[in-house]
């Protein structure tokens, strides 16, 4: 038998910006997905027949990566589907790792490349900021430049992606879900449209640009005050783009009181906010009074893990 697990994610910078060639940082954290694989009679996720309609990720990385027996897979989630933290490339990073163990053919870029490819055929499209992030653990730099600490690149359609490891110091972060399913790829043909026919949407786009790359040096400085000031004016920013909702403007102001910095995480319209505090207990109370549910996270400095 396999075990492997995967944490989830948050995106600290840079969301929607990343579609148009901006950097993006994402971010490891303390929530995990496990999976256990043993060779059986018949393919079972949790005791039941794998089926396409319920099982997307797993079938589509077996499909992908197994040639072999039938697979028994269990699995057990912390992370909250569709709401921002990628549930879905942390159950495809944990399957796809304990995959490539069985194949002996387990590598970090491996199971970076192979998970992002099952993203991508599973969603129809992806940038590879989550699986890498998740297979990477502690925190990412997506680029289309190679720079300092590069990782892997990743190429699809005549796009490339370079991906950077990115120092993090401890961060307290408070996540706030809105409980409204999050929906990405209507969020990014939203934003796409205003990009398209207006310079100002363009503008916000290259703004958001820099402030990711003020965010680098405000990381590697563990500039608290900085990271959370970039983290408001980003937000402010996603608002201008569209990607805001009511329920997320109140969790934001609520939390705002007692934080450095909040803002949305993720595609928006509905999914997560992030906060940046000392004080994790009042921020999670803050997101709570405003209908949200609250989880308290750190950095998870570890990608997946593969216990054979
Ligand atoms: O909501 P999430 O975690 O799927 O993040 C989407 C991030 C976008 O920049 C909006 C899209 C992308 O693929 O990078």
């Amino acid at each position: 038998m396999v075990l492997a697990s995967a944490p989830a994610k948050v995106i600290l910078f840079g969301e929607h910006a990343v579609v148009y060639g901006e950097p993006a940082i994402a971010v490891a954290i303390n929530l995990r997905t496990t999976v256990a694989i043993a060779k059986g009679k018949n393919f079972t996720v949790n005791g039941r027949p794998i089926e396409d309609k319920f099982h997307r990720y797993i079938k589509n990385s077996i499909d992908l990566l197994w040639r072999g027996d039938p697979l028994e897979i269990m699995t057990y989630s912390a992370v909250p589907s569709s709401s921002g933290m990628g549930s879905s490339a942390s159950i495809t990073v944990a399957t796809v790792s304990a995959l490539l163990h069985l194949n002996n053919a387990l590598s970090e870029e491996n199971v970076a490349k192979k998970s992002f490819e099952v993203e991508y055929i599973t969603q129809g499209s992806a940038s590879p900021t989550d699986t890498s992030t998740v297979t990477h653990g502690s925190g990412v730099l997506v680029s289309r430049k190679m720079n300092e600490n590069f990782l892997w690149k990743i190429e699809k359609n005549g796009v490339k992606w370079y991906l950077h490891h990115l120092n993090i110091p401890s961060l307290k972060l408070v996540i706030g879900f809105s409980g409204i399913k999050g929906n990405t790829a209507m969020m990014v043909a939203k934003v796409r449209r205003f990009y398209r026919w207006n310079s100002f949407a363009r503008d916000v786009i290259k703004e958001i640009g820099k402030i990711t790359l003020s965010a680098v040096d405000a990381l590697n400085n563990e500039d608290y005050e900085t990271i959370g000031d970039l983290m408001n004016r980003n937000n402010r920013l996603l608002t201008i783009l569209g990607v805001s909702h009511p329920k997320l403007r109140a969790m934001i102001q609520n939390a705002s009181k007692y934080s450095y910095g909040v803002k949305i995480t993720g595609a928006g319209g509905g999914g997560s906010i992030v906060a940046l505090t000392d004080e994790q207990e009042e921020v999670a109370k803050a997101i709570e009074d405003a209908g949200g549910v609250a989880y308290i996270v750190e950095i998870s400095r570890k990608g997946f893990i593969v216990e054979g």
